[in-house]
């Protein structure tokens, strides 16, 4: 799948999200290693904490369909900026894959391109257990 389609999926996911408190939606897909893409968007809880990014929705989405090995996933919001995964996502993605590759997207569709490992160095894994 090319790096534009997989935006393409997270871009119609965001408008799935449910994000009444900030207004910010935020789309997310993943691409397996078996060519497979689950998505997701944020979905936020009026206690706030319980809410879910659109990164974990994704995540859930995949794992619950048996897929714990991820190729690549494509982030987007509505924002003016790249719209990167937050520290608690970088963790959640690198549990499963921690050299995936992050495409980062912003409203107009451009895009940065990073290895998880970049954006989340050293990272605590079951290595360290
Ligand atoms: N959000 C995501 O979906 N992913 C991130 O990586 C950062 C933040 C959502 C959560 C919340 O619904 C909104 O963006 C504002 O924080």
């Amino acid at each position: 799948m090319t790096d534009r389609k997989l935006i393409d999926a997270a871009a119609a996911a965001m408008e799935n999200s449910y994000s009444p408190y900030s207004g910010f939606k935020v789309g997310a897909a993943i691409e397996c290693v078996d060519g497979t893409v689950f998505s997701g968007c944020n979905i936020e809880i009026s206690n706030f904490n319980a809410t879910l990014c659109a990164e974990a929705s994704a995540i859930a989405a995949a794992v619950t369909n048996g897929k714990r090995e991820f190729k690549r996933i494509a982030i987007i919001s509505e924002g003016a900026s790249y719209c990167f995964p937050c520290g608690t996502c970088r963790q959640r993605l690198s549990e499963f894959s921690p050299g995936m590759e992050v495409l980062c997207a912003r409203a107009d569709g451009r895009y940065e391109s990073y290895r998880l490992n970049v954006l989340l160095p050293k990272a605590f894994g079951l290595e360290q257990m």
